[in-house]
């Protein structure tokens, strides 16, 4: 299963040596790779803990990220938003669950006492 993270945990790598950065939702750990970065450790430094994807895609072509994700890519942004309503859907399940089996309680005693 990819690993999620949050914006906040990838902010928290910002240096030479611990260096994340995003692109399109996705995280690469870049720390090992700012070495061999062809264009340089300093421009990605700059984006180190960032959202890169605007940067990225105005120096490189599309075959780059398909070439290097296998070494570099470790998970993706998860929104914090969409685990909220996944635990507010999964509430309003287990209450609707719960309500079909008081009414089909009710209409069984119902139905015994009669
Ligand atoms: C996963 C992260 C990255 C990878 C794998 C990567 C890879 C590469 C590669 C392979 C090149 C050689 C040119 C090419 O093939 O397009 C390159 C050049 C370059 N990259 Fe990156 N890069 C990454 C992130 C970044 C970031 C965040 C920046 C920040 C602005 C950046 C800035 C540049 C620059 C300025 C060049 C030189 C462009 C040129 O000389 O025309 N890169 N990069």
């Amino acid at each position: 299963m990819t690993k999620t993270y949050t914006a906040d945990e990838v902010a928290k790598h910002n240096k030479a040596g611990d260096c994340w950065i995003i692109i399109e939702g996705k995280v690469y750990d870049v720390s090992n790779f700012l070495k061999e970065h062809p264009g340089g450790q300093k421009v990605v430094l700059k984006l180190a803990g960032k959202d890169a994807t605007k940067e990225f895609k105005n120096l490189h072509g599309p075959d780059v990220l398909p070439k290097y994700a296998p070494q570099l890519l470790i998970g993706e942004i998860g929104s914090s938003v969409a685990k909220v309503c996944i635990f507010i859907l999964f509430v309003y399940a287990c209450r609707m669950h719960q309500n079909k089996s008081q009414k089909q309680n009710k209409k069984m005693i119902k139905h015994s006492v009669s």
